[in-house]
């Protein structure tokens, strides 16, 4: 007869036997070498500086992108838009002529134009036919003597300063020069908004 006391012990066959094995459970990591600690040290430096070449790699084109049209130098061109006697002094009209910096493929999309007028025998002013809102094309009203856009209702005075509406700066205006009998416009960018 076999009392409880006689069961067979098991043994764990990964340690030899059943003490061994509740031993290993409470057992303490044994202290870390120096040789140890150095090779994590190294491990969570490389860690960190990897983190730090990923986050630069994702932001810097984003930042670049941002950043670079305050540094480039937009380009300016002079533009002819027509002889000086083609102008009747206090006549505002419309002249066409090619961005300072087209693309290939632009096609029209390359021109722009302003708004022309002959102050005196020598004087010129041109106004930019976009809206200082959001760009839409302003129109010459003879009658008001007033520029309107038609997308908003924004309106401005015939010397370009905002009458009505959004815009919340004048019309801009584009330098203008006469040179060997012909009118030229400065092609400047153009502030929007
Ligand atoms: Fe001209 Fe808005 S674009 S008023």
């Amino acid at each position: 007869m076999t009392s409880e006391n006689d069961a067979p012990t098991k043994v764990d066959p990964a340690h030899g036997n059943a003490s061994d094995a509740e031993s290993d459970e409470h057992a303490v990591a044994p202290p870390a070498t120096a040789h140890e600690i150095a090779r994590r040290q190294l491990l969570g430096k490389m860690s960190i500086g990897l983190g730090v070449a990923c986050g630069a790699a994702i932001s810097v084109p984003g930042v670049g992108f941002v950043v670079a049209p305050i540094f480039r130098d937009e380009p300016t061109e002079w533009r002819a838009v027509g002889k000086i006697d083609a102008f009747k002094i206090g006549e505002t009209v419309n002249v066409v002529f090619v961005d300072a910096s087209p693309l290939p493929w632009a096609g029209v999309t390359a021109k722009t134009a302003a708004w022309l007028r002959r102050i005196d025998q020598t004087n010129f002013v041109a106004f930019s036919v976009n809206c200082a809102h959001l760009g839409c094309p302003v129109r010459w009203m003879e009658q008001a003597r007033l520029f309107m856009c038609p997308c908003h209702g924004g309106v401005y005075y015939e010397d370009g300063r905002v009458a009505a509406g959004p815009p919340p700066h004048p019309l801009t205006r584009y330098p203008v020069r006469i040179e060997a009998g012909q009118v030229e416009i400065r092609t400047d960018p153009i502030p929007i908004g």
